[in-house]
């Protein structure tokens, strides 16, 4: 059993100075004993202290070079191993090896830990991503088969239940043609294939004229969409008119799909220091606290069932945080259910 364990090169050094320092000592002793020559205290204090300094330097100078040599493989295999191996810092002889190589290795597995976290969330993201997408596609295309089977069954003599019939796979078509265009978006972005085409205009204007065009699908539900002041002062921002238009049209197609018969939907503005914030509120069915959290992740939904019979491909709100995060701004969401919902996205002003 050991009294005392030793940690570090220091520690070796020290024990093995005072072990040499202990026998000076004693062979000091030994020759004015054998010489019979009288004692004093002084030489003896400068041979101890002589005597633990350069046996001290002595012992710790070799087992850094032990170590260092022992441990150079490992440092070099790690450093080998890391991503910018050309910025590789040199271990220096003169430093205390131990703690540096400790350091090194504690940072390379965070390092690796990091990477392997990394990956396996990608991995699956990328998982789900494709089963989600398979579900997606799966529903439309084989309402297609389905119908187009159902025709090849008959003589097609039934003029009236072959566009019956047609008329359904022609909506599962505009679905499929929909998730698709959705999706290629989505990809674009997210590849940054598709810079932004940042210009100066009035955002007010660009709601007007989404309302308008939107008009005739709000009516068919019959949801009112509004500018709070039908006067509205023009607010210009710097952005892509072409994305941020396709913003207003994700957040009022959804207020009109989720919203209630004789319902509103209203957009403002408010003018803040450097951004504009715009809110989207509608009365409609609402969306309850937990699924907030999740609703701008791709293909998320509330109400599965609905969302579909609605054609909605889940990434619409996905969408639109891409966007607003490729402009660098921020978009969120609140709401209640049965009451209604508001999303407010900023946009920088000029
Ligand atoms: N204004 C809203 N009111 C209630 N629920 C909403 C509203 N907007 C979005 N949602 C919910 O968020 C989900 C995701 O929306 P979105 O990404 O546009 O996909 P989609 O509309 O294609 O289902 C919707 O399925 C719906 O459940
Ligand atoms: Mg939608």
């Amino acid at each position: 059993m050991s009294f005392i364990t030793v940690r570090t090169p220091r520690q070796v050094a020290l024990a093995s100075a005072a072990l040499i320092t202990g026998l000076l000592a004693v062979t000091y002793f030994l020759v004015i004993y054998i010489l019979e020559r009288e004692f004093s205290l002084l030489p003896l204090i400068i041979l101890l202290s002589l005597g633990f300094s350069i046996s001290y330097g002595i012992v710790f100078y070799f087992i850094e070079r032990f170590l260092y040599h022992k441990v150079k493989i490992i440092y070099k295999t790690i450093h080998s191993l890391k991503r910018q191996s050309d910025s590789r810092p040199k271990i220096q002889m003169s430093a205390d090896v131990l703690s540096a190589i400790n350091k090194e290795v504690a940072d390379w597995a965070d390092e690796k830990i990091r990477e392997v976290k990394d990956l396996r969330s990608a991995e699956n993201y990328r998982r789900e991503f494709i089963g989600n997408l398979a579900h997606e596609l799966k529903t439309p295309v084989f309402n297609i088969q389905g119908y187009i089977e159902s025709l090849l069954d008959t003589d097609l003599q039934d003029i009236e239940l072959n566009r019956k019939f047609l008329d359904r796979a022609n909506t599962s078509c505009e679905r499929l043609v929909d998730l698709l265009k959705d999706l290629d978006q989505i990809a674009k972005i997210e590849s940054g294939n598709m810079p932004l085409e940042l210009t100066r205009f009035d955002v007010v204007q660009l709601a007007k004229e989404t309302v308008d065009m939107l008009e005739a699908e709000g009516s068919e539900r019959n949801v009112a969409l509004k500018l709070r002041n039908a006067n509205e002062r023009p607010i210009m921002i710097e952005a892509d008119r072409k994305r941020i238009q396709q913003v207003f049209v994700n957040l009022l197609m959804n207020s009109i799909s989720y919203g209630k018969d004789g319902g509103e939907t209203r957009i403002r503005f408010y003018d803040m220091d450097d951004n504009v914030l715009i809110e989207i509120a509608d009365d409609g069915m609402g969306i309850a606290m937990e699924h907030l959290p999740r609703l701008f992740e791709r293909f998320y939904r509330v109400d599965k069932s609905r969302s579909r019979n609605e054609g909605g491909s889940g990434l619409g709100l996905a969408i639109c945080k891409h966007i607003i995060d490729s402009h660098n701004q921020s978009i969120s969401v609140r709401s209640t259910e049965g009451v209604g919902s508001t999303f407010a996205f900023t946009l920088k002003k000029v």
